[in-house]
């Protein structure tokens, strides 16, 4: 196949694009490059780049020309950076969905858009998110994606597009922009830096591989029926304060790095999700966290040339002081 991957110089996004190249698929990556997205994460993977935003129509069909399917990874994705300015998570993770479904009617084309467990909010203690449950989005961020999955299902029902829905729980691995928890612990602990850990730390989150995540994101694209959804959670559920001591064991250094600071506004609790419908597909996890993580610490102590420029640049240390400075030194 010709697969249009769009958001593919960014972390999932690209881990996927070489799934595919492996697999012999042709890949066009259209990505518009932001803050997150570096061509240094596509490196040795042969693909048709296109500079590009999929809220461009025009784009967006010069890119899709000859493709047989859109997998959209394409989005504003930082719940912290959604809640000091959400206009970029409407604009890219609602009309630029928009736009790809238009290219997907028009030029009928496959369509898997890739989303999240956010979308549910929060859980109490021993349940687990299913497909058809109701969504309550807490954030800017999950309720942009929350209404990009919507649009996907109206133009499945609307207009018989060949459209599906997968929904992720937390991912972690290799070529993470350094802002999201472990990608931010890891790194700063390699540098010595404080873990600004959010309010009592007992949040938990579900973790992913990123090549398990793929994985499944690959089954849905090949296999997955039109209008479903598909739970791609990595049964690895797990206290952040306790993730996070992980990584101070990993990374060899102690709780002297740890600076508990300000919950976050509207901070989910849990998320859990149900993964028997794509279990059914066949879905085999290959890792868990046991070996995922210490995996991971290990790329980032190895590919500092990747992360430290990032956190040295302009943008992100701006972004850092504005995130964070209040916060470490209350
Ligand atoms: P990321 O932030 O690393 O990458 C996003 C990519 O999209 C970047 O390359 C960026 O340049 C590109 N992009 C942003 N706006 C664009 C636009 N308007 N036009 C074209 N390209 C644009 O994100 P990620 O963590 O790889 O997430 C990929 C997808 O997976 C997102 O849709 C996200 O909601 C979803 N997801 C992520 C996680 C996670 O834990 N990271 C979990 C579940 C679902
Ligand atoms: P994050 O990686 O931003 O993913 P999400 O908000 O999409 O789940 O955060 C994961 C968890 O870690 C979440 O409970 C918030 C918490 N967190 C911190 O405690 N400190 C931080 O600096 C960050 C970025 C996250």
């Amino acid at each position: 196949m010709r697969i249009l991957v769009t958001g593919g110089a960014g972390f999932i996004g690209s881990h996927f694009a070489r799934r595919l190249v492996a697999a012999g698929d042709d890949v066009v990556v259209l990505d518009k490059l932001t803050y997150a997205g570096s061509l240094a994460n596509l490196h040795g993977v042969s693909h048709d780049f296109r500079g590009g935003d999929i809220v461009d129509p025009t784009g967006v069909a010069a890119a899709a020309r000859g493709c047989d399917a859109i997998v959209n990874f394409a989005a504003e994705t930082h719940v912290d950076r959604s809640i000091s300015s959400g206009a970029d998570f409407l604009r890219t993770n609602v009309v630029g969905v928009h736009t790809l479904l238009e290219e997907a009617r028009t030029s009928e084309l496959r369509f898997v858009h890739v989303s999240t467990d956010e979308v549910y909010g929060d859980l109490p203690p021993g349940r687990s998110s299913k497909e058809d449950d109701p969504l309550h989005p807490s954030s800017p961020y999950s309720a942009a994606k929350a209404g990009g999955d919507l649009l996907v299902l109206s133009f499945v029902r609307t207009h018989g597009v060949d459209a599906l829905v997968t929904r992720g729980s937390n991912t972690y691995g290799p070529n993470q922009f350094p802002e999201k928890l472990l990608s931010l612990f890891i790194t700063n602990a390699l540098d010595g830096e404080p873990l600004p850990l959010y309010g009592d730390g007992r949040q938990i989150r579900d973790w992913l591989h990123v090549e398990d995540h793929c994985a499944g994101i690959e089954l849905a694209l090949r296999g997955g029926n039109a209008g479903e959804i598909y739970n791609i959670g990595g049964g690895e559920e797990v206290e952040n304060r306790e993730i996070t001591e992980r990584v101070l064991e990993l990374t060899g250094t102690d709780e002297s790095l740890i600076r508990r600071v300000d919950d976050r506004p509207g901070h989910d609790r849990r998320y859990s999700l149900d993964t028997a419908k794509l279990d059914s597909l066949g879905w085999e996890k290959r890792w868990t966290l046991a070996e995922g993580l210490p995996a991971t610490v290990e790329w980032y102590r190895e590919n500092r040339h990747w992360w430290e420029p990032i956190k040295r640049s302009d943008e992100f240390r701006a972004y850092y002081e504005r995130q964070y400075a209040a916060l470490l030194t209350e």
